[in-house]
């Protein structure tokens, strides 16, 4: 009641409202005075309902400001702060609140805390793991339709871990070996078809090669041997990923058509049945520790993973002004071995892709209080999130010398992703840190080292300035506001 009360009117306001909405109001009075009563009780219910909700929303809203908590305004629009957020992932928010810890409302009412301090962060996920077992259930698991149920960001206890234990051995050294000769092979057989002779969008060249070497590592379907069927995964995936999330959340229907649903499945059931060349995959680790039938095996998001034409796309992006960066690698590949150990020895590379997802940061990571618990001091409910926005503490002038510089050197002698980095988190933290980590870093650095032996990568026609760039949501993946091309030289 009280809260109702702070949203009605007071007496003033009535002398204040213009001319033209009482004339809109008298309007509406004459209209209601033609309705009937049957009438009149359905809009009064449809009016106090909605009245009823509006003042909800409005004290749901207030849950920050009553703990002292700052944070933006929420709107109906912005579905609390969840489409602001998402469309920057937070950096207006770091620059506009100094405070520690920021609060909004993700998904409409549900409220978020904002973390900024790295060390909490680890805290959280790592000792606090017991309290923060989850990314998120509910809304956002809902975005990718009925498929997502199966996947294992949105697997919890005993199904999540058995999932993480089986697909844990595909990203072991001596898989990765085997791996990498079909990352190998996976490039040669792209580079034939597919190195543009003049200009290309970076995302798009590196996202053909990324969804070649997922599905020739990761699922066995060799592009060499069914380039068409590849090429099919391809579109449907970018149906997938194009079609928008916000609005269909809560009602676990399926945003993309019916005929992309079954593609998937169609694809999963003819490598379970054995239609590829019989070697380990995902899915068949998978199939292995199926224990419930009812289980699909669309479980990890690897089928569709965007994050490694992200960060291999925003590396050439930048190469294209750093020529020397480029000699450099240049001079240690030249005749390098690019088997799996010989990878390990050209740290470069590692370091160019660090210093990328810090610069281009497009990760936002988040998790689900499974009990209340206290974050930084605020006490967090049961279902609450919280959240940390990597891109404020990748370009802190505290964490970084010249943040806003490219420089694979800072990160000398610390190049590997051991995920033990202090203020670097390209691929999470803790038990739920991303699994594949090891597999991205090998296919984007062969990915690299192939390129870059042969090509030199140059700016296009109209390229943009890194500052000219934003990163913006289409669909449910992030894409510049320009298109970064680039060419390619060769360098023979
Ligand atoms: C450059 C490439 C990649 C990047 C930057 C990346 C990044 C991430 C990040 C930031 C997380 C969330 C971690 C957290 O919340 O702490 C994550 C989780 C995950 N990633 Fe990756 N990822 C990449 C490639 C892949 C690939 C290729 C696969 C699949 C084969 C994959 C499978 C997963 C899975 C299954 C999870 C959820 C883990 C869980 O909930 O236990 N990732 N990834």
């Amino acid at each position: 009641m009280e809260a109702f009360l702070e949203y009605v009117p007071k007496r003033d306001i009535f002398d204040q409202i213009p001319e033209k909405t009482k004339e809109q109001v008298k309007k509406i009075v004459d209209f209601l005075k033609t309705r009937s009563k049957a009438e009149l009780v359905t809009i009064s219910a449809v009016g106090i309902t909605g009245l009823a909700g509006y003042f909800w929303v409005q004290n749901k809203w207030k849950y920050w400001q009553r703990k002292g908590i700052v944070g933006p305004k929420p709107t109906f629009a912005d579905l609390g702060n969840t489409i602001t957020t998402f469309s920057d992932l937070g950096e207006s928010l770091f620059h506009n609140f100094s405070d520690d810890v920021i609060g909004i409302y993700f998904f409409g009412t549900r409220p978020c805390l904002i973390v900024k301090d790295p060390l909490v962060w680890k805290d959280v996920c790592i000792k606090g793991f017991q309290n923060f077992t989850t990314v998120m259930r509910g809304e956002a698991n809902y975005a990718f339709g009925k498929m997502a149920a199966d996947f294992m960001t949105t697997a919890e206890g005993r199904k999540w871990k058995r999932l993480r234990n089986t697909i844990g051995p595909f990203f072991s050294g001596a898989r990765l070996k085997e791996t990498c000769l079909v990352l190998q092979d996976t490039y040669e057989h792209y580079e034939e078809k597919y190195i543009p002779k003049t200009e290309v969008e970076a995302k798009e060249f590196s996202a053909g090669y990324t969804l070649r070497s997922i599905l020739g590592s990761g699922y066995s379907l060799n592009a060499k041997e069914n380039e068409q069927l590849v090429e099919e995964v391809y579109r449907h995936s970018n149906i997938l990923f194009e079609t928008s999330f916000f609005g269909i959340f809560k009602l676990n229907i399926t945003s993309y058509p019916n005929s992309t649903d079954k593609f998937f499945r169609e694809v999963i059931a003819q490598i379970m049945a054995g239609g590829n060349d019989g070697r380990i995959n995902l899915v068949s680790l998978m199939a292995g520790n199926i224990i419930d039938d009812s289980e699909e095996l669309t479980a990890t998001k690897g089928f569709t993973k965007n994050e490694i034409p992200q960060c291999s796309h925003s590396c050439f992006f930048h190469f294209r002004r750093l020529l020397a960066v480029q000699n450099e690698i240049h001079n240690i590949v030249k005749n390098a071995d690019l088997s799996y150990d010989g990878l390990k020895k050209i740290k470069l590379i590692d370091a160019c892709i660090k210093e990328t997802q810090r610069l281009f940061t497009f990760i936002a990571l988040l998790r689900e209080a499974d009990h209340d618990c206290e974050v930084a001091g605020v006490k967090i409910e049961k279902g609450n999130l919280v959240m940390f926005l990597p891109s404020g503490v990748h370009k802190s002038r505290e964490f970084y010398e010249e943040p806003e510089k490219f420089n694979p050197h800072r990160f000398d002698g610390n190049e590997s992703n051991t995920l033990q980095d202090d203020y670097w988190f390209g691929f999470g933290i803790g038990p739920r840190s991303c699994p594949a980590t090891r597999w991205a870093f090998v296919a984007i650095k062969l990915f690299i080292a192939n390129v870059i032996k042969k090509y030199e990568i140059i700016s296009g026609e109209g390229t943009p300035e890194l500052a000219d760039l934003k990163m913006k949501f289409v669909g449910k993946q992030v894409k510049t506001t320009k298109p970064m091309n680039i060419r390619f030289k060769n360098r023979i």
